[in-house]
């Protein structure tokens, strides 16, 4: 054989491959609607993906896994709530896997490490966990179901100051959503009158909170502010109870994150009485949360958080933006459709603002109570519809 013959066998055995690869591809790209999941399934914050992979199975289990015509094919990654892994799991998941849209992302670094990507590819990026304000801002792809930090604490801040908290100290975890829900807080709750005395910041990874513990035993604030990412406030209430300061008569006040549902039965009698401003309770008396709740339940054998809301709602946007493209999946069209959407969600009315692209939807205060032998974060004021106030100051 001569050498060109060879180089044009080679090449025409190429031109083949490719054009075999165009046709497989635009195939799947008609018949199969692939979203990439990213959620730490390990690591200090695995109950977020645990609860969010859980809820989209169960959600595909209920409605089918085809929509539109088109088949949903989840392809599911652990980032371990690294901001660097979300980066090359999203490089990866769009530029080889070609997915349509890339989900879930447990933590506000990681959400804003995938930002770029998104807009680049042109690719929706829908953000089921993470709790910072400006992470919408970071992409015009991006669409959030979770909540922000602002929504609840500035909820609990006009609560506190209206019922007689006057002396409050406060931690929060060492990063953005953290810096969010104190600012939010403050501004609310020394708006209305109240003073903190106490402001302490933990690092995000492995915090150890007794030495704050200790410190507010001895200043006896009236309630303390907690804000601690979900996955974080068993182990912050074993603490609570270790030092001494359930039987100090200082409460538990905050964003629901503390509170979460999928930890709350295991923290013991201490968290009764702890009052929280949050998006969902597992609680929540709609039928449409009781059906959810006792579907989860028999699928899994726990109970859902409101991690688990934020996939549920993620998944139903995408299968509703989906039909209402009449199965058009690239990512302008889908945006398109997701803005100003509504429907009722298990946590109670919600709809996506058009101009933000945010969540708006209502903040419950609840408090912990035991019902039929179980603890529950019981609401008894709604406020709302309410959309990001972290957004609407500027
Ligand atoms: C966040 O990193 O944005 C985050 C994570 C868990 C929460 C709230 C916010 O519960």
């Amino acid at each position: 054989m001569s050498a060109g013959t060879h180089l044009f066998s080679r090449a025409a055995l190429l031109g083949l491959i490719g054009a075999a690869a165009l046709a497989s591809t635009s195939a799947l790209a008609q018949e199969t609607v692939k979203i990439g999941l990213i959620v730490p399934m390990t690591g200090g914050q695995a109950s977020t993906g645990k609860q969010i992979d859980n809820a989209i199975k169960l959600y595909m289990q209920q409605n089918g896994d085809t929509v539109a015509g088109k088949k949903i094919e989840v392809i599911l990654k652990d980032d371990a709530a690294l901001p660097d892994n979300t980066k090359r799991l999203s490089q990866e998941l769009i530029v080889n896997d070609k997915v349509n849209i890339i989900a879930g992302f447990g933590v506000t670094p990681a959400a804003l490490a995938a930002a770029p990507l998104a807009t680049q590819a042109k690719v929706p990026e829908i953000v089921m966990a993470a709790g910072t304000s400006i992470i919408t801002e970071k992409s015009p792809y991006i669409v959030r179901t979770s909540f922000t930090l602002p929504q609840s604490s500035t909820v609990i801040g006009d609560w506190a100051v209206k019922n007689g908290i006057q002396k409050v100290a406060v931690l929060v975890s060492d990063y953005a959503p953290g810096a969010d829900a104190l600012a939010s807080f403050k501004e609310h709750f020394e708006g209305g009158g109240g003073k903190i005395v106490e402001e302490v910041k933990v690092p995000l990874a492995n915090p150890d909170f007794a030495p704050f513990l200790q410190r507010m035993k001895d200043a006896k604030p009236d309630a303390m502010f907690v804000f601690v990412p979900a996955g974080q406030g068993g182990n912050f209430m074993k603490q609570y109870v270790e030092r001494g300061l359930d039987k100090s008569g200082i409460k538990v006040i905050g964003p629901g994150d503390v509170m979460d549902d999928d930890l709350l039965n295991n923290m013991g009698d201490a968290a009764i009485g702890a009052v929280t401003a949050h998006i969902y309770s597992a609680a929540h008396p709609s039928q449409k949360n009781k059906d959810f709740v006792a579907a989860y339940e028999k699928a899994y054998g726990t109970r859902p958080g409101f991690m688990a809301v934020g996939g549920y709602d993620g998944i139903h946007l995408v299968y509703e933006a989906l039909k209402k493209t009449g199965g058009k999946a690239d990512g302008d069209s889908l945006i398109a459709a997701m803005k100003g959407m509504a429907w009722e969600s298990p946590r109670g009315p919600i709809s996506i603002d058009p101009e933000t692209r945010d969540i708006v939807q209502n903040v419950y205060i609840r408090k912990v109570e035991k019902k039929d032998g179980q603890l529950y974060n019981i609401e008894f004021a709604t406020f709302g519809p309410i959309k990001d106030p972290g957004k609407l100051k500027k």
